[in-house]
């Protein structure tokens, strides 16, 4: 059986008050707190680092799933994994040495995910695939929550359901950007099981919104 996970993403909550946004977000049924690292260079936009993702442990047992949209996200695997990150997302694009950098995040004791831009190929990832817990597919182009749905990289899902089974892996596959309530039932079509889902979460009351969400899977 598939298990399912809905990841709101604290980008779009107040970020006056993550730990209370952590802490509502686990008593509105999350599974997942995904949390967005931004770094200014590989996307146009800075959010915070592992400090804050520190901060908000304590207060939370939810599964965090940190997504980092940094240059050499390598450099930063210890400080997450001191933080408590559960599991670290890494763009392929983002680095020269992907491999090592997945294998690293392992050795640390964390969950290693490797994530895809719209624009990238899944066999950018075909040599990781062996490696990793979860692939990321972004929906849309990273840098910014509210943005529409890109229904065209739900073909990349597809294909990555079929090589995972051709290849007897377990990944999970991730989607993240535009997921609405309408928005999940193809990607979760597709193939995917874990849904980022930002502006949604928060255009209402968080546990109303999750609700919705968790209904159409
Ligand atoms: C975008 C981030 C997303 C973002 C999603 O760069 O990676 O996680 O929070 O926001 P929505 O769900 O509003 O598209
Ligand atoms: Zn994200």
């Amino acid at each position: 059986m598939t298990d399912y996970y809905i990841a709101p993403s604290i980008l779009s909550g107040d970020f006056g008050k993550f730990t209370e946004e952590a802490v509502r977000l686990e008593k509105a049924g999350a599974d997942w707190l995904h949390i967005d690292i931004m770094d200014n260079h590989f996307v146009p936009n800075l959010t915070f680092g592992a400090g804050v993702v520190a901060a908000m442990r304590p207060h939370s047992k939810l599964f965090f799933d940190c997504h980092l949209m940094v240059e050499n996200p390598e450099d930063y695997v210890e400080a997450f994994a001191a933080a408590g990150a559960d599991s670290m997302s890494i763009h392929v694009e983002a680095t020269h040495h992907i491999h090592g950098a997945l294998q690293k995040i392992k050795a640390a004791g964390m969950k290693a995910s490797v994530v895809i831009n719209p624009g990238t190929p899944v066999n950018a990832i075909e040599p990781v695939l062996g490696l990793v817990d979860m692939v990321l597919v972004m929906t849309v182009n990273p840098g910014f929550g509210g943005q529409s749905f890109l229904p065209e990289c739900l073909e990349k899902v597809a294909d990555l359901a079929m090589l995972r089974k051709l290849r007897g892996l377990e990944f999970d596959i991730e989607v993240d950007g535009g997921i609405t309530d309408e928005t999940i039932t193809a990607a979760k079509a597709a193939g995917a099981n874990a849904f980022v889902a930002g502006s949604f979460t928060f255009n209402g009351e968080p546990a109303e919104q999750i609700k919705k969400l968790r209904k159409k899977l």
